[in-house]
């Protein structure tokens, strides 16, 4: 559906502003919904002037090194493709962002990153996608070491019914390591993710005793335990309220300067905030991949361009 660029007149620090009066003073259900009504919505004004409130675009490394380097991926559902021939380079170190109307393949193509597509009986993949040298894609891959290599979040907070620290512990339990070492990561990946202030005291309280946001968080430290490479995120903050996602949002920025990131993201602000490569999907295709800052200003593609402007998607 078409949407009126002018519609947009404010920053995200004002919208931010907004929410966390919305929060404190009158009705978070109203700030959620809110939040639900700024995804999707085109970029307004300069997005130089969206992006000068946020340092992400100030880490932008052009020469950094590529970490995953997919090659004519093309992905099919039984008979039906839903990626083609797509090529990107995920860069390592640096947040890429992928954004597209509803159906266009992100999730999908994200999933082929660490094979999570694999589950899906009929599917195929065809293509090259290397990391290090080898193609995750190739039939001797070790499925379990990508999965630790290359972590997931996913749009729904998903702890376990577990403790806090069992959450965290699992995965290292499972590679058999020891007492003392899982102590000492669980709370290094509570720091990571931003977390362990707010549960250092209630490490035994149950997972779901926390709020969404504090999940997420909690899932990303998860994630973060079992010291991955890269990080796929997909559609991280969507489920939760203005301010859990500002928190995911400046934790990402933290979080780039050790691990490659790749973020699924409906809402285009937040790709201008927390990335430095954006690749912009379109029925299945790659139609664009570029610095952030370049894909929001001066888009290479008509699609680009219609899309960020709001004219379709
Ligand atoms: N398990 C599946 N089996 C068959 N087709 C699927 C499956 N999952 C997704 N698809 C189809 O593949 C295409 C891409 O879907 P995908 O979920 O990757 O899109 P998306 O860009 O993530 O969309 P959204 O923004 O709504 O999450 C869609 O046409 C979708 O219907
Ligand atoms: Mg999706």
């Amino acid at each position: 559906m078409a949407m009126e660029p002018s519609r947009l007149n404010q920053n995200p620090v004002q919208q931010q502003g907004q929410a966390i009066q919305t929060v404190v003073g009158v009705s978070a259900q109203n700030a959620v919904n809110e939040a639900k009504v700024q995804e999707q919505r085109p970029l307004e004004g300069s997005p130089s002037d969206i992006m000068g409130h946020f340092d992400a675009h100030k880490l932008l490394d052009t020469n950094a090194d590529v970490s995953i380097d997919v090659q004519h991926l093309n992905f099919f559902y039984g008979a039906k493709q839903a990626l083609y021939d797509v090529a990107i380079p995920l860069r390592e170190r640096q947040v890429t962002a992928l954004i597209g109307p509803s159906g266009c393949g992100k999730s999908t193509f994200l999933r082929t990153l660490n094979r999570m597509n694999d589950l899906i009986p009929g599917s195929r993949t065809e293509g090259t996608a290397l990391m290090d040298g080898t193609n995750i894609y190739d039939k001797n891959q070790d499925v379990v070491l990508l999965r630790q290599r290359v972590g997931m979040v996913f749009q729904r907070p998903n702890p376990f019914p577990k403790s806090i620290f069992d959450n965290i512990a699992y995965g290292l339990r499972i590679q058999g390591k020891p007492n003392s070492y899982i102590k000492e990561t669980v709370e290094q990946s509570l720091r990571d993710a931003a977390l362990w202030d707010e549960v250092k005291d209630r490490l035994n309280a149950s997972a779901l005793s926390l709020s969404g946001g504090q999940q997420q968080r909690l899932c990303i430290a998860r994630a973060l335990a079992v010291k991955p490479d890269v990080l796929l995120m997909d559609e991280p903050a969507s489920a939760l309220d203005p301010i859990a996602t500002l928190k995911i949002e400046e934790l990402i920025t933290e979080l780039v300067k050790d691990y490659t990131i790749v973020i699924v993201t409906h809402n285009m602000q937040q790709a201008s905030r927390v990335s430095q490569y954006t690749g912009f999907f379109l029925s299945g295709k790659l139609i664009e991949v570029s610095p952030t800052v370049d894909l929001f200003e001066r888009p290479k593609k008509k699609e680009t361009e219609d899309y960020i402007s709001g004219r379709f998607g």
